[in-house]
Protein backbone atom coordinates (compact mmCIF):
# COMPACT_ATOMS: atom_id res chain seq x y z
CA UNK A 1 0.00 0.00 0.00
CA UNK A 2 1.35 3.36 -0.64
CA UNK A 3 0.99 3.90 3.36
CA UNK A 4 3.42 1.24 3.63
CA UNK A 5 5.35 2.32 0.72
CA UNK A 6 6.32 5.46 2.58
CA UNK A 7 7.36 4.21 5.74
CA UNK A 8 9.42 2.17 3.78
CA UNK A 9 10.86 4.67 1.64
CA UNK A 10 11.76 6.45 4.92
CA UNK A 11 13.39 4.17 6.15
CA UNK A 12 15.29 3.12 3.00
CA UNK A 13 16.08 6.69 2.85
CA UNK A 14 17.36 6.39 5.96
CA UNK A 15 19.62 3.51 5.42
CA UNK A 16 20.86 5.59 2.47
CA UNK A 17 21.73 8.69 4.71
CA UNK A 18 23.44 6.04 6.83
CA UNK A 19 25.94 5.01 4.13
CA UNK A 20 24.48 1.50 3.15
CA UNK A 21 22.72 0.69 -0.57
CA UNK A 22 21.24 -2.80 0.33
CA UNK A 23 17.89 -3.52 -1.19
CA UNK A 24 17.56 0.41 -2.24
CA UNK A 25 16.41 -0.08 -5.67
CA UNK A 26 13.30 -2.80 -4.56
CA UNK A 27 12.49 -1.10 -0.93
CA UNK A 28 12.09 -4.08 0.36
CA UNK A 29 13.15 -3.08 4.05
CA UNK A 30 15.02 -5.89 6.57
CA UNK A 31 14.62 -4.85 10.28
CA UNK A 32 18.03 -6.76 11.38
CA UNK A 33 19.70 -4.41 8.61
CA UNK A 34 18.32 -1.48 9.61
CA UNK A 35 19.01 -2.24 13.14
CA UNK A 36 22.95 -3.24 12.86
CA UNK A 37 23.11 0.12 10.43
CA UNK A 38 21.59 2.30 12.97
CA UNK A 39 23.65 0.78 15.72
CA UNK A 40 26.85 1.38 14.11
CA UNK A 41 26.39 4.92 13.04
CA UNK A 42 25.51 5.28 16.81
CA UNK A 43 21.83 6.64 16.01
CA UNK A 44 20.51 7.87 18.60
CA UNK A 45 16.69 9.16 17.81
CA UNK A 46 14.02 10.48 15.48
CA UNK A 47 13.29 14.08 15.46
CA UNK A 48 10.45 14.92 13.23
CA UNK A 49 9.19 18.22 11.93
CA UNK A 50 6.41 19.23 9.68
CA UNK A 51 2.77 18.54 9.09
CA UNK A 52 0.00 16.11 9.28
CA UNK A 53 1.74 13.36 7.39
CA UNK A 54 4.01 13.10 10.73
CA UNK A 55 1.78 14.98 13.34
CA UNK A 56 0.92 12.59 16.44
CA UNK A 57 -1.16 15.24 17.91
CA UNK A 58 0.58 18.42 18.60
CA UNK A 59 -2.82 20.15 16.88
CA UNK A 60 -4.57 18.55 20.32
CA UNK A 61 -3.15 21.01 22.50
CA UNK A 62 -3.25 24.34 20.04
CA UNK A 63 -5.88 26.79 19.43
CA UNK A 64 -6.99 25.41 15.70
CA UNK A 65 -9.67 23.56 14.44
CA UNK A 66 -6.98 21.31 12.41
CA UNK A 67 -7.65 18.62 14.24
CA UNK A 68 -8.01 15.04 14.41
CA UNK A 69 -8.14 13.30 17.68
CA UNK A 70 -12.18 12.11 16.57
CA UNK A 71 -13.47 8.91 15.03
CA UNK A 72 -12.86 8.07 12.33
CA UNK A 73 -9.09 9.06 12.42
CA UNK A 74 -7.34 6.47 14.75
CA UNK A 75 -10.18 3.57 13.96
CA UNK A 76 -7.38 1.01 12.87
CA UNK A 77 -4.67 2.53 15.58
CA UNK A 78 -4.23 0.43 18.93
CA UNK A 79 -7.58 0.16 20.63
CA UNK A 80 -8.95 1.94 17.77
CA UNK A 81 -8.46 5.27 19.40
CA UNK A 82 -8.32 8.51 17.72
CA UNK A 83 -4.35 10.47 18.93
CA UNK A 84 -4.66 13.33 16.85
CA UNK A 85 -2.79 11.66 13.72
CA UNK A 86 -4.46 12.34 10.57
CA UNK A 87 -4.65 8.73 9.97
CA UNK A 88 -6.79 5.45 10.33
CA UNK A 89 -3.60 3.87 12.29
CA UNK A 90 -0.14 5.21 12.47
CA UNK A 91 1.74 7.22 10.76
CA UNK A 92 5.02 6.41 8.93
CA UNK A 93 7.48 7.87 10.79
CA UNK A 94 5.83 5.86 13.85
CA UNK A 95 6.73 2.59 11.88
CA UNK A 96 10.18 4.25 11.43
CA UNK A 97 10.18 4.29 15.14
CA UNK A 98 9.50 0.73 15.23
CA UNK A 99 11.60 -0.69 12.78
CA UNK A 100 14.64 1.47 14.68
CA UNK A 101 13.35 -0.65 18.04
CA UNK A 102 12.68 2.69 19.74
CA UNK A 103 8.69 2.07 20.00
CA UNK A 104 5.75 1.73 18.00
CA UNK A 105 4.58 5.23 17.89
CA UNK A 106 6.46 8.81 18.01
CA UNK A 107 5.25 11.03 20.94
CA UNK A 108 3.86 14.33 19.90
CA UNK A 109 6.28 17.07 22.13
CA UNK A 110 3.14 18.80 22.97
CA UNK A 111 1.05 15.86 24.97
CA UNK A 112 1.22 16.95 28.12
CA UNK A 113 1.07 12.72 29.29
CA UNK A 114 4.38 12.19 28.19
CA UNK A 115 7.29 12.01 30.34
CA UNK A 116 10.58 13.91 29.49
CA UNK A 117 11.87 9.36 28.94
CA UNK A 118 9.74 8.38 26.37
CA UNK A 119 10.95 11.61 24.26
CA UNK A 120 14.88 10.35 24.23
CA UNK A 121 14.31 7.98 21.36
CA UNK A 122 11.59 9.81 19.16
CA UNK A 123 9.47 13.09 19.23
CA UNK A 124 7.48 14.99 16.57
CA UNK A 125 7.40 18.50 16.83
CA UNK A 126 5.33 18.67 13.46
CA UNK A 127 1.87 20.17 13.11
CA UNK A 128 -0.90 19.03 10.91
CA UNK A 129 -1.33 21.94 8.30
CA UNK A 130 1.93 23.55 8.25
CA UNK A 131 4.15 24.04 5.75
CA UNK A 132 7.44 25.84 4.41
CA UNK A 133 5.97 28.90 4.24
CA UNK A 134 5.55 30.34 6.92
CA UNK A 135 2.45 32.27 5.87
CA UNK A 136 0.65 28.25 5.49
CA UNK A 137 0.60 27.62 9.40
CA UNK A 138 -0.36 30.93 10.31
CA UNK A 139 -3.69 30.30 8.52
CA UNK A 140 -5.13 27.89 10.63
CA UNK A 141 -3.09 29.10 13.86
CA UNK A 142 -0.98 25.71 13.87
CA UNK A 143 3.09 25.52 14.08
CA UNK A 144 5.01 27.07 11.47
CA UNK A 145 8.64 25.21 11.19
CA UNK A 146 9.74 28.43 13.54
CA UNK A 147 7.98 27.65 16.80
CA UNK A 148 8.73 23.87 15.82
CA UNK A 149 12.15 24.33 15.83
CA UNK A 150 11.83 26.56 19.29
CA UNK A 151 10.06 23.36 20.40
CA UNK A 152 13.09 21.91 19.75
CA UNK A 153 15.07 24.16 21.81
CA UNK A 154 12.54 23.06 24.76
CA UNK A 155 13.30 19.66 24.43
CA UNK A 156 17.02 19.83 24.42
CA UNK A 157 16.74 22.00 27.64
CA UNK A 158 14.85 18.83 29.23
CA UNK A 159 17.16 16.26 27.88
CA UNK A 160 19.83 18.09 29.46
CA UNK A 161 17.97 17.40 32.76
CA UNK A 162 18.16 13.78 32.00
CA UNK A 163 21.19 13.14 29.75
CA UNK A 164 23.79 15.85 30.89
CA UNK A 165 25.01 18.50 28.76
CA UNK A 166 27.69 16.79 27.23
CA UNK A 167 25.30 13.70 26.62
CA UNK A 168 22.62 15.92 24.79
CA UNK A 169 24.94 17.53 22.54
CA UNK A 170 25.57 13.59 21.21
CA UNK A 171 22.75 12.55 21.21
CA UNK A 172 21.49 15.60 18.98
CA UNK A 173 24.35 14.88 16.44
CA UNK A 174 23.86 11.49 16.13
CA UNK A 175 19.68 11.85 15.86
CA UNK A 176 17.99 11.73 12.76
CA UNK A 177 16.37 14.55 11.66
CA UNK A 178 13.08 13.89 9.49
CA UNK A 179 10.87 17.10 7.56
CA UNK A 180 7.85 15.75 5.94
CA UNK A 181 6.32 18.86 4.45
CA UNK A 182 5.30 21.07 1.37
CA UNK A 183 1.61 19.94 0.72
CA UNK A 184 -0.24 22.29 2.38
CA UNK A 185 1.56 25.36 1.07
CA UNK A 186 -0.61 24.26 -2.26
CA UNK A 187 -3.17 23.40 -1.00
CA UNK A 188 -3.71 25.26 1.54
CA UNK A 189 -2.05 28.36 0.56
CA UNK A 190 -1.10 28.82 -2.72
CA UNK A 191 -4.34 27.19 -4.46
CA UNK A 192 -6.47 29.11 -1.89
CA UNK A 193 -5.55 32.29 -1.24
CA UNK A 194 -5.07 35.44 -2.73
CA UNK A 195 -1.94 36.62 -1.07
CA UNK A 196 0.87 34.62 -2.69
CA UNK A 197 -0.64 33.75 -6.25
CA UNK A 198 -0.50 37.89 -5.97
CA UNK A 199 3.03 38.08 -5.14
CA UNK A 200 4.62 34.73 -7.38
CA UNK A 201 3.49 32.75 -10.17
CA UNK A 202 3.45 29.31 -8.66
CA UNK A 203 7.30 28.24 -10.28
CA UNK A 204 8.31 32.24 -8.12
CA UNK A 205 6.34 30.25 -5.51
CA UNK A 206 8.68 26.92 -5.59
CA UNK A 207 11.50 28.63 -5.52
CA UNK A 208 10.22 30.94 -2.11
CA UNK A 209 9.68 27.41 -0.61
CA UNK A 210 13.07 26.10 -1.20
CA UNK A 211 14.52 28.96 0.17
CA UNK A 212 12.47 28.08 3.13
CA UNK A 213 13.90 24.97 3.48
CA UNK A 214 17.35 26.07 3.61
CA UNK A 215 16.42 28.61 6.12
CA UNK A 216 14.92 25.77 8.39
CA UNK A 217 18.02 23.63 7.84
CA UNK A 218 20.71 26.06 8.44
CA UNK A 219 18.84 26.34 11.87
CA UNK A 220 18.83 22.79 12.14
CA UNK A 221 22.27 22.65 11.53
CA UNK A 222 23.48 25.36 13.85
CA UNK A 223 21.54 23.53 16.44
CA UNK A 224 23.47 20.67 16.36
CA UNK A 225 21.75 18.22 13.46
CA UNK A 226 24.34 16.50 11.55
CA UNK A 227 21.78 14.23 9.94
CA UNK A 228 18.32 14.56 8.20
CA UNK A 229 16.25 13.46 5.42
CA UNK A 230 13.81 15.36 3.27
CA UNK A 231 10.13 13.88 2.66
CA UNK A 232 9.21 15.62 -0.82
CA UNK A 233 5.46 15.87 -1.31
CA UNK A 234 2.99 13.40 -2.94
CA UNK A 235 1.46 13.54 -6.44
CA UNK A 236 -0.82 16.46 -5.44
CA UNK A 237 -2.58 16.44 -8.64
CA UNK A 238 -3.10 12.34 -7.82
CA UNK A 239 -5.15 12.67 -4.43
CA UNK A 240 -8.47 11.36 -4.22
CA UNK A 241 -9.35 14.60 -2.84
CA UNK A 242 -8.18 17.23 -5.66
CA UNK A 243 -9.82 14.55 -8.22
CA UNK A 244 -12.68 14.82 -7.08
CA UNK A 245 -12.96 18.50 -6.58
CA UNK A 246 -11.71 19.12 -9.73
CA UNK A 247 -14.18 16.28 -11.16
CA UNK A 248 -11.07 14.51 -12.47
CA UNK A 249 -11.27 11.26 -13.39
CA UNK A 250 -7.04 11.29 -13.95
CA UNK A 251 -4.07 13.09 -12.18
CA UNK A 252 -4.76 16.90 -12.17
CA UNK A 253 -1.44 18.72 -14.11
CA UNK A 254 -1.99 21.81 -12.46
CA UNK A 255 -1.39 19.99 -8.80
CA UNK A 256 1.34 17.91 -9.84
CA UNK A 257 3.19 20.18 -12.06
CA UNK A 258 4.23 22.37 -9.16
CA UNK A 259 4.72 19.25 -6.48
CA UNK A 260 7.12 17.45 -9.12
CA UNK A 261 9.26 20.73 -9.59
CA UNK A 262 9.11 21.54 -5.68
CA UNK A 263 10.72 17.82 -5.15
CA UNK A 264 13.06 18.09 -7.76
CA UNK A 265 14.99 21.61 -5.99
CA UNK A 266 14.45 20.26 -2.73
CA UNK A 267 16.37 17.19 -3.53
CA UNK A 268 19.03 19.34 -5.75
CA UNK A 269 19.11 22.06 -3.03
CA UNK A 270 19.53 19.75 -0.13
CA UNK A 271 22.14 17.69 -1.63
CA UNK A 272 23.99 21.31 -2.53
CA UNK A 273 23.50 22.46 1.33
CA UNK A 274 24.51 19.11 2.47
CA UNK A 275 27.63 19.44 1.34
CA UNK A 276 27.92 23.37 2.22
CA UNK A 277 27.48 22.13 5.78
CA UNK A 278 29.02 18.83 6.17
CA UNK A 279 25.38 17.39 6.65
CA UNK A 280 24.46 13.82 5.74
CA UNK A 281 21.44 13.91 4.14
CA UNK A 282 18.71 12.15 1.78
CA UNK A 283 15.74 12.95 -0.07
CA UNK A 284 12.48 10.72 0.11
CA UNK A 285 11.02 10.47 -3.00
CA UNK A 286 7.15 9.71 -1.84
CA UNK A 287 5.77 11.03 -5.32
CA UNK A 288 7.70 8.78 -7.13
CA UNK A 289 7.11 5.65 -5.27
CA UNK A 290 3.25 6.93 -5.52
CA UNK A 291 3.36 7.64 -8.91
CA UNK A 292 5.02 3.86 -9.37
CA UNK A 293 2.29 1.95 -7.11
CA UNK A 294 -0.31 3.71 -9.67
CA UNK A 295 1.37 2.76 -12.12
CA UNK A 296 1.91 -1.06 -11.35
CA UNK A 297 -0.43 -1.78 -8.61
CA UNK A 298 0.08 -5.32 -9.27
CA UNK A 299 3.91 -5.11 -8.21
CA UNK A 300 2.74 -4.28 -5.13
CA UNK A 301 -0.07 -6.24 -4.90
CA UNK A 302 -3.13 -4.43 -4.80
CA UNK A 303 -5.49 -3.46 -8.01
CA UNK A 304 -7.15 -0.07 -7.14
CA UNK A 305 -5.24 2.67 -6.41
CA UNK A 306 -7.90 5.79 -7.45
CA UNK A 307 -9.73 5.39 -4.37
CA UNK A 308 -8.30 6.43 -1.15
CA UNK A 309 -6.76 3.07 -0.28
CA UNK A 310 -3.90 3.93 1.46
CA UNK A 311 -4.00 4.33 5.29
CA UNK A 312 -2.66 7.80 5.84
CA UNK A 313 -3.78 11.27 5.40
CA UNK A 314 -5.33 10.48 1.51
CA UNK A 315 -7.44 7.97 3.34
CA UNK A 316 -8.67 10.23 5.84
CA UNK A 317 -9.66 12.69 3.43
CA UNK A 318 -11.27 10.52 1.00
CA UNK A 319 -13.38 9.32 4.40
CA UNK A 320 -14.51 12.36 4.97
CA UNK A 321 -15.48 13.44 1.51
CA UNK A 322 -17.41 10.86 0.84
CA UNK A 323 -19.15 10.96 3.82
CA UNK A 324 -21.38 14.22 3.23
CA UNK A 325 -22.74 14.25 6.22
CA UNK A 326 -20.14 14.33 8.35
CA UNK A 327 -18.62 16.80 5.72
CA UNK A 328 -21.34 19.26 6.47
CA UNK A 329 -21.36 18.71 9.94
CA UNK A 330 -17.67 19.54 11.05
CA UNK A 331 -16.39 20.29 7.29
CA UNK A 332 -14.33 23.12 8.60
CA UNK A 333 -12.27 20.78 11.24
CA UNK A 334 -10.56 18.48 8.41
CA UNK A 335 -7.50 18.96 6.79
CA UNK A 336 -7.93 19.81 3.17
CA UNK A 337 -11.84 20.87 3.81
CA UNK A 338 -10.81 24.53 3.30
CA UNK A 339 -9.77 23.60 0.00
CA UNK A 340 -12.93 21.49 -1.23
CA UNK A 341 -15.52 24.16 0.33
CA UNK A 342 -13.91 26.90 -1.41
CA UNK A 343 -13.73 25.62 -4.60
CA UNK A 344 -17.12 24.49 -4.78
CA UNK A 345 -18.05 27.87 -3.93
CA UNK A 346 -15.61 29.55 -6.70
CA UNK A 347 -16.79 27.42 -9.38
C1 LIG B 1 30.19 5.60 17.39
O1 LIG B 1 30.63 5.76 18.72
C2 LIG B 1 31.90 5.20 18.96
C3 LIG B 1 32.18 5.28 20.45
O2 LIG B 1 31.89 6.57 20.95
C4 LIG B 1 32.95 5.94 18.13
O3 LIG B 1 34.21 5.40 18.32
C5 LIG B 1 32.55 5.83 16.65
O4 LIG B 1 33.44 6.59 15.85
C6 LIG B 1 31.15 6.30 16.42
N1 LIG B 1 30.76 6.03 15.05
C7 LIG B 1 30.14 6.92 14.27
C8 LIG B 1 29.87 6.48 12.87
O5 LIG B 1 29.82 8.02 14.66
C1 LIG C 1 -0.46 35.57 11.52
O1 LIG C 1 -0.14 36.76 10.87
C2 LIG C 1 -0.76 37.91 11.40
C3 LIG C 1 -0.48 39.09 10.49
O2 LIG C 1 0.87 39.17 10.16
C4 LIG C 1 -0.25 38.12 12.81
O3 LIG C 1 -0.86 39.24 13.38
C5 LIG C 1 -0.60 36.88 13.62
O4 LIG C 1 -0.07 37.00 14.92
C6 LIG C 1 -0.04 35.63 12.98
N1 LIG C 1 -0.55 34.48 13.68
C7 LIG C 1 0.25 33.52 14.07
C8 LIG C 1 -0.42 32.39 14.78
O5 LIG C 1 1.45 33.50 13.86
Amino acid sequence: MVFMRAAGLMIMSMAILLGSTFGAAIGIVNVGQIRRLAAKNNVSSVLVFGDSSVDPGNNNHLATTFKGNFPPYGKDFFRGQPTGRFSNGRLPTDFVAEALGYSEVVPAFLDPNVKPEDLLRAVSFASAASGYDDLTANLTNVLPVWKQLEYLKHYIMRMRRLEGERGTKEMIKNAIFVISMGTNDFLQNYFLEPKRQKQFTVQQYVDYLVTCMIRDVKEMHRIGATRLLVVGVPPLGCMPLVKTVMDSTVCVDKYNMPAHSLNTKIKNSLATLAEELKLKSAFGDVYGAIVDAVNNPKKYGFTETSKGCCGTVHMSMEIHVKGKSLVRIQASMYFGMRFILRRRCTK
